[in-house]
């Protein structure tokens, strides 16, 4: 069951791609498509292509690729029926009678439900009896009962039963509990356990108020300290953010990336309600891409310790790749900043406040943590230093942005700014040599498919791969030709499966008499998705006449004729002969 067609044909002319995703991308011209920096992987150049003629867009960069209801599932973080109706919400259209209710999107739904009812189940506990412990822990922790509602925190008793027996007796069934993560298989025989026991909770929250995940926490010095929902249809954890709910609304363009729930509780707690935190692991580039939809500069508020100074230093490059500023915050005395507000008792706030203000850029936290590993008394260390320094500062892309590092430098270390600018010129050379280099290398393997993991047969036997894949961009561009193509080729004939796949797919759409492209996102998985798209925009620029069609179809046609290589290895010596002769026959 899908939308029907005429509705979607409606929808798609009513959303204009290129209006659409101008309200997330710059775009700008250039021929008859427009370009843009993709939303979906950091870049400097772009890469990201929308294609007018057609409605879809493709990044040539990341391989991602659709149309504007793909587009919406993937920046808005949509199921396809949801994308749909935002669409045609924009649009000031109806939904169709009946409409698509698939089963993914109805168990979303369900696991939302059963979230939001989890996340009441485990507040209510918080100011009963069996949550005093949990309330007791809270109050240690000097969070007020406004914030402990404000986040909507929680208690898990330590009854293995609890919480699915009340979302049991709310209508929840047993898979649906295992799915949203809040209930465990039991490992022998039937029947399922809480996820959470003996935790206090926070919820996790998305950007549109759906509770989508839990971290519990232990009350003792046990391990694991967190534990957190694992992913499930609703919730991948390298691609949400702790507190991007409230951040979002904070009214700056400016975040505090904190490491973990209690550092943005207390922080919030102290009034700055701009802070986020991974959860459970290092930042991703969706999370940085994330961040960058709702701010333009981060500051790392990681712990001062060695864990913490690792991690700042893993995430700068990749808050810097998706075109963030980036400041680092120093706390004294290898404190978090939860410990820090903390300490300072009623002046928490203002302390907290002057570290922000005292902390310096991303280049200037480098510079400064680099001194740590020479010694600057001597010659040798300091021309190690500079050395160092300048592979720092070479890559920043701004001429002004580089004079006031050497300028700085020069100063200090009494050296001669002629002679450090040509350092660093020439290690851009290198370095833009280096780019290069990587830059062909990526494309011969894309070109080879051998990095393709959809499509797996494209390295195998690229030959005809890449033939049929040249039929189904002539088939797409010109359905006209589908009665004369299918009179020359039949699917069998195609020996890419997943080729075969979609050739089969778009005859029997074109032969009913419908839109080749209509469904393609409500059909093939995200990943198969792109790849149509991928083969869509190689082929956009080159003409395509009926005399290539042709050759296409002989190679198809000469690649099919050949025995399979499994099937060379199961002949006589006398057929492999025959064969051998034939081929170099055809050859010439
Ligand atoms: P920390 O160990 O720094 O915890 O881990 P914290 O936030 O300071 O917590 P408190 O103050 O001890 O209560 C930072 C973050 O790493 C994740 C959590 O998201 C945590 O907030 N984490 C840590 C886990 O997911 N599992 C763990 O076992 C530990
Ligand atoms: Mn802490």
């Amino acid at each position: 069951m899908a939308f029907p067609d005429g509705f979607l044909q409606e929808l798609k002319a009513r959303n204009d791609i290129t209006e659409l995703v101008s309200q997330y991308v710059s775009l700008r011209r250039r021929g008859r498509n427009m370009v843009g920096l993709c939303p979906f992987h950091g870049e400097k150049t772009p890469s990201f292509n929308i294609y007018t003629e057609n409605g879809s867009f493709y990044c040539f960069g990341c391989g991602v690729g659709g149309d504007v209801i793909s587009f919406v599932m993937k920046i808005e973080n949509l199921d396809y029926v949801d994308a749909v109706k935002f669409l045609a919400q924009r649009a000031g259209m109806e939904l169709p009678e009946n409409a698509y209710d698939d089963s993914m999107s109805r168990l979303r739904k369900r696991i939302f439900e059963a979230n939001r009812e989890a996340a009441r189940f485990f507040y209510q506990s918080l100011y009963q009896p069996v949550g005093r412990e949990g309330l007791d822990y809270f109050h240690r922790r000097m969070l007020t009962d406004r914030t402990i509602r404000h986040f909507g925190l929680g208690f898990a008793d330590d009854d293995w039963t609890s919480l699915t027996t009340y979302l049991k007796s709310k209508g929840f069934t047993e898979n649906e509990l295992v799915a949203a993560n809040l209930a465990v298989q039991r490992r022998s025989g039937s029947g399922v356990y809480d996820r959470f026991t003996n935790r206090v909770m926070f919820p996790i929250i998305d950007l549109r108020g759906n509770v989508i995940a839990f971290g519990g926490r232990i009350m003792t010095d046990q391990k694991p300290k967190y534990l957190n929902t694992s992913d499930t249809p609703v919730f991948k954890k390298s691609e949400n953010l702790f507190s991007l709910n409230n951040a979002k609304n904070a009214g700056t363009r400016t975040l505090l990336l904190c490491e973990g729930y209690m550092d943005v509780i207390a922080v919030n707690q102290a009034g700055f309600t701009n802070a986020v935190a991974t959860l459970g692991t290092a930042l991703t580039a969706e999370q940085a891409m994330l961040i960058k939809r709702y701010a333009d500069e981060v500051v790392i508020c990681y712990d001062a310790d060695e864990a913490g100074q690792k991690a700042t230093a893993r995430a700068i490059p990749i808050l810097r790749k998706a075109g963030l500023l980036v400041r680092v915050l120093t706390i004294p005395n290898g404190k978090d900043p939860d410990e820090f507000i903390k300490s300072q008792g009623a002046d928490g706030p203002e302390a907290f406040r002057a570290v922000i203000e005292r902390s310096g850029n991303d280049i200037d936290y480098r510079l400064q943590k680099l001194r740590a590993d020479y010694n600057l008394e001597t010659s040798d260390g300091k021309v190690g230093y500079l050395e160092a320094a300048a592979k720092v500062i070479a890559p920043l892309s701004s001429a002004i942005e580089q004079d006031v590092y050497v300028t700085k430098l020069c100063r200090e270390f009494e050296i001669d700014k002629s002679a450090f600018q040509e350092r660093l010129k020439k290690l851009n050379r290198q370095r833009s040599r280096e780019d290069y280099r990587r830059q062909q290398q990526k494309i011969r393997t894309d070109l080879s498919g051998r990095s393709d993991k959809i499509d797996k047969d494209k390295a195998k036997i690229p030959r005809s791969s890449s033939a049929e894949e040249a039929l189904l961009a002539y088939l797409l561009q010109n359905p006209d030709s589908a009665a004369y193509i299918s009179g020359e080729i039949t699917p069998e004939q195609f020996q890419n499966s997943l080729m075969r796949r979609y050739y089969e797919y778009f005859l029997t759409r074109i032969n009913d008499g419908k839109d080749a492209m209509m469904n393609v996102t409500a059909d093939f998985t995200a990943d198969e998705a792109d790849k149509i798209y991928q083969i869509i925009s190689k082929h956009a620029g080159v003409a395509s006449t009926k005399q290539s069609l042709d050759e296409t179809i002989q190679v198809i046609r000469e690649e099919s004729a050949k025995p399979k290589r499994s099937d060379i290895g199961k002949m006589s010596p006398e057929e492999l002969n025959a064969y051998l002769l034939n081929t170099r026959k055809t050859k010439k």
